[in-house]
């Protein structure tokens, strides 16, 4: 009874999963195919950036040509794979129609908005309403300012309709390409191998270094200058005007002092660790105020694993966990996307023992980033997969429930200002 229970609810699910993936599919060979493109372009000719309609006659037409086909596509996949359950899990097969009931809800929306019906519009329509954005991109399910991407940042990525999935898996959900990319620690092994990686994907690079030198990266092993800009712990707000046109903001500065306990070794390694970064971060923080920076703004803060694991140099852990700590306290209502690099040891400056590569870590970075992932771990060390999401679900937890909310309050003409 219960096993029958159990694998109709799995025909069920996976009847609606499966009717998302082909709407995915859909809009991407919408991308990459002439016949349903033409039909598809009708969808990106309908919205202003920011999400009003050019006019009622191309937002009605635009239903006509693209999601109604797309519904029609979702449904005849649906009726398949109900096919295919009637042939080998014929007590299921009724729970495998799930996915042509929920496909039913988007068909007769889309027919109800081809027709002009204007509360299908304010009802069914909600990943195109117009507006300030309130949330910044979602994880698991495209929201608002997730869709306005593919629209505005990159029509060659997210392409996911309600769940993020698809992206994730094919590596589109987030775009690099024409990005603004500034990255601390520049001159550092990991700041080059992030410069250099960002910069083959496409993005727009600036070296954030406390050096006076300019940054070189290796490209097709010549040595390439890169646009630097020089700045100092303590002296964050120099980079005011800078972070404005910044769209990612990668803080990767750090220092480990090993073993000193001394009073100025405390202070430094606080400053440097911690303190510089929060501050940048607040500054970065600052300068997210429209529809499209809370779309397109990221901050990712490289921690590393010593927030969860013993890196045998007190200081380093005691100031890369605080670091840790104020980042998952902050991101729970930051106006931006926030991403953490847990990373184990890499042979540098700062640790001439590491094994893994600075290359290859910053591929690795770039790889999950692309993939939204928010907490980037890359390592050799397997319990860090274990420590680091039990201890960031249970002081990110504790954090919400004994903090309060800051209001992102809304202002006007698609604006958002918080009182950061
Ligand atoms: N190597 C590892 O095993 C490992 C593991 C996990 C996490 N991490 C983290 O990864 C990041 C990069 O480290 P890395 O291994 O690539 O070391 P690295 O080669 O020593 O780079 C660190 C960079 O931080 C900047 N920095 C150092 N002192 C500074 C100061 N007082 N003020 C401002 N900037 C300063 C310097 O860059 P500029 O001269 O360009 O300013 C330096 O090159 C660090 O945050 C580190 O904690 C490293």
């Amino acid at each position: 009874m219960v096993s029958s229970l159990i694998a109709m609810a799995a025909w069920g699910l996976g009847s609606v999963l499966w009717v998302e993936v082909v709407r995915d599919f859909y809009h991407l060979l919408g991308h990459y195919w002439t016949p349903v493109y033409r039909l598809h372009v009708w969808h990106h000719r309908v919205f202003r950036p920011d999400l009003t309609a050019v006019n009622d006659t191309i937002y009605r037409q635009a239903h006509w040509y693209n999601d109604v086909p797309e519904a029609i596509v979702m449904l005849l996949m649906g009726l398949l794979l109900w096919g295919v359950a009637h042939a080998i899990a014929p007590e299921q097969q009724w729970a495998a129609l799930s996915g042509c009931l929920y496909t039913l809800t988007f068909l007769f929306s889309a027919i109800a908005r081809g027709s002009g019906l204007k509360w299908a519009e304010e009802l069914t329509d909600v990943t195109h309403r117009s507006g300030p954005f309130l949330t910044p991109p979602s994880r698991w399910f495209v929201n608002r300012t997730y869709h306005w991407r593919h629209h505005f940042d990159n029509q060659k990525a997210y392409y996911c309709g309600t769940l993020t999935l698809v992206d994730k898996l094919m590596g589109t959900a987030l775009s690099l390409k024409g990005k603004t990319i500034a990255v601390t620690g520049a001159s550092g092994t990991l700041g080059q191998a992030l410069l250099a990686t960002l910069q083959e994907r496409g993005a727009k690079v600036i070296a954030l270094t406390s050096r006076e030198q300019s940054v070189t990266v290796s490209v097709k092993g010549e040595s390439v200058p890169v646009k630097t800009i020089s700045w100092q712990v303590g002296k964050e707000s120099d980079l005011a005007a800078i972070l404005e046109k910044v769209d990612i903001l990668i803080l990767n500065h750090g220092i480990n002092v090993h073993g000193e306990r001394t009073g100025d070794a405390i202070a430094l390694s606080y400053e440097v660790n911690t303190f510089s970064s929060w501050r940048l971060m607040e500054l970065f923080f600052s300068t997210v105020r429209t529809n499209q920076e809370m779309a397109t703004k990221e901050v990712w803060v490289n921690t590393s694993e010593a927030e969860a694991n013993p890196a045998f140099s007190p200081l380093y852990e005691l100031t890369k966990r605080a670091l840790g700590d104020l980042v998952t306290l902050r991101r729970l209502d930051a106006p931006c996307v926030v991403r953490k690099l847990i990373l184990g040891p890499f042979k540098s400056n700062l640790n001439p023992i590491g094994v893994m590569s600075g290359e290859w870590v910053a591929k690795q970075i770039v790889n999950l980033a692309v993939r939204d992932v928010r907490n980037i771990i890359v390592t050799i060390n397997p319990l860090t997969f274990v420590t680091f999401p039990l201890k960031e679900f249970f002081v990110g937890l504790y954090f919400k429930l004994f903090s309060r909310r800051a209001d992102v309050g809304v202002v006007k003409s698609g604006a958002v200002s918080s009182n950061l």
